[in-house]
């Protein structure tokens, strides 16, 4: 018996892994939380499962779920959504597990900065203009920030900002980035990513707060960066003519000159 962790995805079905899928189906126990994990993903369960939503329930309560499953042999699917490596609590449940002895896997998930950058169309990194991308929050009832962790220390570094459970403070977020980052910097703010009611709006720092007005609650992601939108950007030097490497040698006298002829028999 075994605990598969899942990261379920932004929203829509179809950007479940095909190991998170398989997993689910053949686990007779399938623990998600609540409104982020969608139907369509809670259909690959086989029939019969039983499916708890645990939105409603406590830490001891979920291990509770895993021990019976533990006790009755069945395997359990547990699904958070996005990935499971930032703000889904699995840390707790693995070191319950660990303590208990009940075994566990993971298996990532596609995460929503992701899919919220491929809704904008947008490469988050661009050359000279921001190469790191920071995956952020405020802090909540839930959770306090770590006293570094300010928006406006990481904003003092120019990267792009992916901030998250942030959408209900957005005037705070852009009082603390406008000095580092500029009013003019451009903003975008996607909700509910890859969803089917998805919604995106772009502006700049000055005009963001009215352009989301109170259209937008809980399940949006705030980017915020001078990569957001540019067209002004230098080319990688990876595809350069001129740029010798590994699988491309260039030149009389190429860094990798064994390439040329081809991986040996
Ligand atoms: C508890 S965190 C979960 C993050 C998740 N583990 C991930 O990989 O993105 C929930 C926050 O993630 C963001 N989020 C999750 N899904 C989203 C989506 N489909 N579109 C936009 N933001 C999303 C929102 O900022 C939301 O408040």
């Amino acid at each position: 018996m075994t605990v598969h962790f899942i990261g379920a995805g932004p929203g829509a079905p179809d950007l479940l892994t095909l190991r998170g899928r398989d997993l689910i189906a053949a686990s007779p126990v399938c623990l998600y939380a609540g409104s982020l994990v969608p139907e369509g993903v809670l259909a690959h369960c086989p029939a019969g499962a039983r499916k708890v939503n645990t939105a409603s329930l406590s830490l001891a309560q979920i291990m509770a779920e895993m021990a019976a499953a533990h006790g009755r042999g069945q395997d359990v699917a547990r699904l958070h959504s996005g990935d499971l490596s930032v703000w889904s609590a699995m840390g707790e449940q693995l070191r319950g597990l660990r303590e208990a002895g009940i075994p566990y896997t993971v298996t990532p998930g596609v995460p929503s900065f992701a899919a919220a950058a491929a809704t904008l169309g947008a490469e988050l990194t661009l050359p000279g203009l921001a190469q790191s991308v920071v995956l952020t929050r405020t802090s909540g009832r839930a959770s306090a920030m770590p006293a570094a962790e300010s928006l406006a220390n990481f904003a003092a570094t120019g990267a792009v900002l992916a901030i998250h459970l942030s959408i209900h403070v957005l005037p705070r977020v852009v009082a603390e980035l406008g000095p580092h980052y500029g009013m003019d910097c451009p903003v975008a703010v996607v909700w509910r990513a890859s969803w089917p009611d998805e919604r995106v709006v772009r502006a700049k720092l000055a005009t963001i707060e009215a352009a989301v007005g109170d259209s937008m609650e809980r399940t949006a992601l705030i980017l915020v960066g001078h990569t957001l939108g540019a067209e002004d950007f230098a080319k990688s030097r990876l595809y350069a003519e001129d740029y010798d490497r590994r699988y491309r040698p260039v030149g009389t006298a190429p860094r990798f000159p064994e390439e040329r002829e081809g991986p040996a028999a």
